[in-house]
C-alpha cells in the first residue's frame, strides 16, 4: 500500500510505476535520468500504457522496465480500469506513480488511494491552459490562440480535481512570434518538462525513502 511513512520504500530506493499514453519522450526523459543518477532515490519498476502499441511500451522495453496495457474499452467500466491499475500497483509495490503524458482523468476514489503519491506533467504553467480538454497540442494550441507570450511547464500532484493538485516545479518558457503548436510543444518540452519532472520524481522519491 502506498502512502506517507514508509512502506516498501523502507531501506531502499522508492518503487516508480510510470503511466503513459504515447510517444513516451517524458518516459525516456525518467530513463536518462535514471542511467545519469538524477534520480537516484528511487526506480523505475512498472510502466503501464492505456493505449495499445503506444511507442512509451518500446522505450520501456528497450531499458529492460515491465511494461503492462490496461485498456479502458476492454475493462468495461471506469471502475473497473481504475481496480486493474490498482492491482497491478500493489502488485508491483509502487510507491510513486508518474503519470507522464498519460491522456486519462482518474476518479476521485481512485487518486484519493494515493495520497501525494501521484504526480503528473502538464505543458503549461497552471492555472492557464489545463483542465479538462487541455493535453498535448491542445494546450500549446490554445496558448498561441490565446497571444500569452510566456508559457512553460508545471510538475504537480494528482487529486480529484483534473490539473488541479499542489504544485511542486514550474518552469517558463519564451514563446516566440514564429511558434507553431508543433514548434513550441518541441520547446516546451526540451526546456521544461524532460528536465523538471525527473526532478521532481527525485525530490519526491527523496521523501519517500526518509520516510516523510
Ligand atoms: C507532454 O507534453 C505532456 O506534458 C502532455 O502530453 C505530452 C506527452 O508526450 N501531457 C498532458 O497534456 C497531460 N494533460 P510524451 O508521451 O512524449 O511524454
Amino acid at each position: 500500500m502506498l502512502g506517507k511513512g514508509g512502506g516498501a520504500a523502507s531501506g531502499g530506493k522508492a518503487r516508480i510505476a510510470v503511466l503513459v499514453s504515447g510517444g513516451g519522450t517524458n518516459l525516456q526523459a525518467l530513463i536518462d535520468a535514471q542511467d545519469k543518477g538524477i534520480i537516484k532515490s528511487g526506480e523505475i519498476v512498472l510502466v503501464i500504457s492505456n493505449k495499445a502499441g503506444a511507442y512509451a511500451l518500446e522505450r520501456a522495453a528497450k531499458a529492460g522496465i515491465k511494461a503492462e496495457t490496461v485498456l479502458r474499452k476492454e475493462a468495461g467500466t471506469q471502475e473497473a480500469f481504475e481496480e486493474r491499475l490498482h492491482e497491478l500497483l500493489s502488485e508491483n509495490r509502487i510507491d510513486l506513480i508518474v503519470m507522464a503524458g498519460f491522456m486519462s482523468i482518474l476518479s476521485g476514489s481512485f487518486t484519493a488511494r494515493y495520497p501525494d503519491r501521484i504526480i503528473n506533467i502538464h505543458p503549461s504553467l497552471i492555472p492557464s491552459f489545463c483542465g479538462k480538454g487541455f493535453y498535448g497540442l491542445h494546450v500549446h494550441e490554445a496558448a498561441l490562440e490565446y497571444g500569452v507570450k510566456v508559457t512553460g511547464a508545471t510538475v504537480h500532484f494528482v487529486n480529484e480535481i483534473p490539473d488541479g493538485g499542489r504544485i511542486i516545479k514550474q518552469k517558463a518558457v519564451e514563446i516566440l512570434d514564429c511558434d507553431t503548436p508543433e514548434v513550441l510543444q518541441k520547446r516546451v518540452m526540451e526546456k521544461a518538462e524532460w528536465i523538471i519532472l525527473p526532478e521532481a520524481t527525485e525530490e519526491i522519491c527523496e521523501e519517500i525513502v526518509r520516510g516523510k
